[in-house]
């Protein structure tokens, strides 16, 4: 039986906009209402986790897990420039207290894709004033409930953006390609079977954050390298904002990770990806106190650039490599480069197989240990997702969760994987 040391933390992992249910003051929200939307539905109620989420946390501690990842929402919070709401740090602090009161650590994330519509319409992640704006609410959020924060995320997949970018210029560049294609190209949900409605979208998007189509900038939007710079200033101000309050709080931030492999003659595209993915971001985390580690699956490299899964591939639901051992791949090369400690923050699979996501897990947690054995500070592993949730702009279809939710009655139904899960932590693998 391998054991995980007793302090490792083992839990699942949600992201306030994709489980709260009407997060009504943010840009997501919005996108989703327009005519000519990506998204093939809208958030609506979500999982309505808002007011569930000690059923919730219930459900996850029953299991035997002890610790719980979930974002803060910005577009709650400061739902207009300047104006911070009192009510809604109230009910961070109801969910953080309930966490402690059953002996589950809270990992917070400060922003998890999802801003504040105000935020876009003052110029979103391109523009340099949203660092002075990102570091008021966080130093609001941290005066107000730093106290029962033990870990935080400043900001969730920093490097995302460059990953959307590199695959819209792919869709937009070839005009005889539907998108459909590139559905499985990207990490995360994003619908690029809609391509033939984008202009008339994004012409929506404009009139609806009041500026030029061309500057809206979201956190899903293609990144320039400016935009990749102010993210990383907002996550240094964060930092220092966060530590100059509370110096006890640990602070890093998240990044999605392929494993990257290569073929004969693609080992220099191996490289470029580590590279963009990874160790261009490095100078800005030295200070951090860890890292927050994402990996759903691998790329694999040939001479010509990446190669596509066949139809022998074993595939998940989102359409990329169903690949478990790409989590230990991951952490080692990061521990290469990453001398502090690590965190899993999200790591998981969409299946509707339940049993496809026990032996997923199995197989990820099989490489945490071995990790663990090689020396390396794996401090611990938040499963994607706690609940099936809204997945961006693929909607409800996605079934990542260790408890599934009938939207209708919002009856939870947990899954054998989340006891499997807890298992794990009571008592090994
Ligand atoms: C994101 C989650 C998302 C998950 C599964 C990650 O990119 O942080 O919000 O739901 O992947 O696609």
């Amino acid at each position: 039986m391998k054991k995980f040391p007793k302090n490792f933390m083992i839990g699942a992992a949600t992201a306030a906009h994709q489980v709260e249910g009407n997060n009504v003051n943010s840009d997501f929200w919005t996108m989703e209402q327009l005519p000519g939307t990506m998204y093939k539905e809208p958030s609506l109620n979500a999982v309505d986790h808002y007011h569930k989420f000690k059923e919730d946390i219930q459900l996850l501690v029953d299991a035997g897990l002890n610790t719980y990842r979930f974002s803060i929402e910005w577009a709650r919070i400061e739902p207009s420039k300047g104006n911070f709401d009192k009510n809604e740090i109230e009910h961070y602090r109801q969910v953080l207290e309930f966490c402690h009161q059953n002996n589950v650590t809270p990992i917070v994330t400060l922003h998890h894709f999802s801003s504040p519509k105000w935020i876009i319409s003052e110029g979103g992640w391109e523009s340099e004033s949203t660092i002075e704006y990102f570091g008021n609410y966080c130093r609001y959020v941290v005066s107000e409930l730093g106290d029962l924060i033990p870990y935080i995320c400043t900001i969730n997949e920093a490097n995302i953006g460059k990953q959307i970018s590199k695959i819209m210029k792919r869709v937009m560049g070839n005009q005889s390609n539907s998108g459909k294609d590139n559905n499985g190209n990207i990490q995360v949900g994003l619908n690029f079977d809609m391509k033939a409605q984008m202009e008339k979208y994004f012409q929506a998007l404009g009139e609806a954050f009041g500026i030029d189509p061309r500057n809206v900038q979201t956190f899903h939007s293609p990144r320039t390298e400016n935009g990749e710079r102010i993210i990383m200033k907002c996550h240094e101000k964060a930092r220092s904002v966060i530590k100059e309050m509370n110096p006890n709080i640990q602070v890093g931030i998240t990044l999605s990770l392929y494993d990257h492999q290569a073929l004969p003659g693609g080992e220099k595209f191996v490289d470029q990806e580590q590279h963009e993915d990874f160790l261009n971001y490095l100078p800005y985390l030295q200070e951090d106190d860890f890292l927050g580690v994402q990996n759903y699956s691998r790329k694999i490299h040939g001479p010509d650039g990446v190669v596509n899964p066949d139809e022998t591939t074993r595939l998940t639901k989102m359409g990329y490599e169903y690949y478990p051992e790409a989590l230990g791949n991951v952490i080692r090369f990061v521990a290469k480069h990453w001398k502090k400690p690590i965190i899993v923050t999200e790591n998981g699979v969409s299946t509707d197989n339940d049993e496809e996501r026990v032996e997923f897990i199995k197989r990820a947690l099989t490489g945490v240990h071995q990790c663990l054995e090689e020396g390396i500070q794996v401090i611990g592993y938040t499963y994607w997702s706690l609940l099936d949730n809204f997945e961006w702009q693929l909607g409800y279809d996605q079934t990542f969760g260790l408890i599934a939710v009938d939207r209708t009655t919002q009856t939870r139904y947990p899954k054998e994987s989340l006891s499997f899960l807890g298992n794990i932590k009571k008592e090994g693998l």
